[in-house]
């Protein structure tokens, strides 16, 4: 430490800088933690990280080992200084330690302390005169604690890092924080996907929705159906100008994950506190299925993969019972290869014209005693579909309910998009809220979990410059600027009581693809938006301040820059 105070005075009488500008770490990252209290008020109150520095771990826990090892690797690549891993060793200079939560006060129990998934992601971070001591109850807390460390860094001086003392208290605000990336529209490699799960990590999101299937390409392996991804993945043609002008490239696209990669893929988010929900989109958006399987649509077909977006009236057959044997099918190995404790059931934009038409599907309304009833609900059944309690929206419900049953024999629970409000909920759902916040609202009013996911806030294929021409083309019936997702307050104060409130298990932002074909495209996207998002999913909102968040922005795009990102250079 003298030597360090020696040097920077001299840094400083050397070139007549105030202590402000000389390059130490700065803890007001993204997202911003609970509790920041900088303890240094001179330079004799700031440890610098130096090469060689050990970082200590218990060597006997695997996780702790890797978060240990990440830790390093971050370090050295980002600002170049080279650690050592030291386990088990109290000299060390970083200290990464697990430690057991204390029984609330003036309860003396010796039941282990339950804690809730957001406990479980606390740490708390200290810089002192003897180093930098990373402390949780779980790894994950641990994971979080690293990444906060690794935000902070400053450039590297002649010194090392330069860390002021600090003492950082931390815990998210929710336990689900998602990400959608849409692979059906268009499809994105493993090696892509990873980078995308490690975009994630940084901003501190842990619930990767994996959007799997769509009318325009079928992504994943079905073992007991391998025609389903083999033929189904693959569009003749894709579009190349706006709906209103059919002009197509007439290049075949495809593409589709086998299961050993959606595995490995699995593997490598949960080593970065990542859960994967896998979504099969049905019964609509399906029509890459029925190219496979056409007695499974009420027409027979014959149905194409679908070359252009939107919703199609092609949709599965409810009354043929061949459909949930299909649908059993693919969730069935689903399940096997997603281990996460939702499996997403799609349920948006499903047209019930065909329904309306076919026999079959009007025996089975006939047969479960299904009529049409003049309530008032909230939701339709999407896009060119009817209103509330129709019969056949019932029918989509009996559908997820056979499912839900499925799944639940798993140990699963089912999320569906708010469409599924409009037939009934089934017992277990889970409403992710897109059409706004109106469906998470009447879901949650029903006891039901949600996910607020509301288009106008956090559909990040939307773009976030009001002048279109600035951006590469995307959907552009609305801009979501940062600014407009920053202002998003999930809990709906003006609805929802306190307690339909506690609901909300989280946000989620959705990259869907039809005008994104590119890796770099797809960061361009989501970044820096996500660095918005990660505060709306993190932080408390008496905390959320988007002037300030502005300024904090710099030094993690600076991370950006190392790391090779791709991302919108404006923030509006
Ligand atoms: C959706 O955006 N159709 C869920
Ligand atoms: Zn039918």
């Amino acid at each position: 430490m003298k030597r360090l105070l020696f040097t920077v005075c001299c840094l400083l009488s050397a070139v007549c800088v105030s202590a402000d500008e000389v390059t130490a770490a700065k803890y007001d990252i993204i997202p911003l933690p609970k509790e920041v209290k900088v303890m240094c008020t001179g330079f004799d109150q700031m440890f610098a990280i130096e090469d060689g520095n050990g970082i200590s771990y218990d060597a006997s826990n695997a996780e702790c080992t890797r978060i240990a090892q990440f830790l390093q690797e971050w370090v050295k690549e980002e600002a170049d200084v080279k650690l050592q891993l030291t386990p088990n060793d109290k000299n060390a200079k970083i200290q990464l330690r697990l430690v057991s939560p204390a029984a609330p006060k003036g309860k003396k129990s010796k039941k282990p302390v339950t804690l809730t998934d957001q406990q479980k992601e606390s740490y708390t971070m200290k810089v002192t005169e003897k180093g930098i001591e990373l402390t949780a109850f779980e790894p994950v807390g641990l994971f979080r604690a690293a990444q906060t460390l690794r935000k902070s860094l400053p450039e590297k001086n002649g010194l090392g890092l330069i860390m002021p003392f600090v003492e950082i208290t931390d815990q998210p605000r929710f336990s689900y924080r998602g990400v959608l990336l849409d692979c059906g529209r268009h499809f994105f490699s493993v090696e892509f996907i990873k980078q995308f799960l490690d975009v994630m990590a940084l901003h501190g999101c842990n619930q990767f929705h994996w959007h799997l299937t769509e009318d325009q390409g079928w992504r994943f392996e079905v073992k007991a159906l391998p025609d389903l991804a083999k033929k189904g993945s693959v569009r003749e043609k894709s579009i190349i100008a706006s709906s209103k002008v059919r002009l197509y490239d007439n290049i075949p696209y495809g593409g589709y994950y086998t299961q050993e990669e959606c595995r490995e893929v699995v593997k490598y988010a949960a080593e970065r506190y990542i859960n994967v929900v896998p979504e099969i989109d049905m019964p609509g958006h399906m029509q890459s299925a029925l190219h496979v399987f056409p007695n499974l649509g009420c027409t027979g077909g014959p149905y194409v993969v679908a070359p252009h977006w939107g919703v199609m009236r092609e949709v599965l057959c409810g009354g043929n019972p061949e459909t949930l044997t299909f649908l059993k099918t693919v969730f069935g190995e689903l399940c096997d290869v997603f281990p996460s404790p939702y499996i997403h059931i799609g349920g948006d934009e499903c047209p019930k014209e065909r329904w309306q038409k076919c026999p079959k599907c009007q025996a089975k309304i006939k047969e479960l005693g299904l009529t049409t009833e003049n309530v008032k609900v909230e939701g339709d059944g999407g896009r060119g579909s009817q209103d509330g309690r129709s019969a056949e929206n019932k029918l989509q419900s009996y559908i997820n309910q056979e499912i839900e049953q499925f799944l639940a024999s798993k140990g699963r629970s089912l999320i569906g998009w708010d469409e599924i409000l409009a037939g009934g909920l089934t017992e277990d759902a889970i409403v992710m809220s897109w059409r706004g916040t109106k469906g998470g609202v009447a879901a949650a009013k029903q006891k039901h979990r949600v996910i607020m996911s509301p288009n106008v806030y956090a559909y990040i294929d939307h773009p976030q410059l009001k002048d279109y021409s600035k951006s590469p083309r995307t959907t552009d019936s609305y801009v979501v600027s940062c600014s407009k997702m920053y202002s998003f307050e999930p809990l709906v104060p003006e609805e929802l009581t306190e307690e339909e409130g506690d609901c909300i298990l989280g946000v989620q932002a959705n990259l869907w693809t039809e005008h994104i074909a590119y890796p770099e495209h797809a960061l361009y996207q989501l970044l820096p938006r996500l660095a918005s998002m990660s505060e709306v999913q993190w932080c408390a909102p008496e905390q959320k301040d988007f002037e300030n968040w502005k300024k904090r922005l710099p030094q993690l795009e600076r991370l950006y820059d190392k790391l090779g990102y791709v991302y919108c250079r404006e923030v509006e």
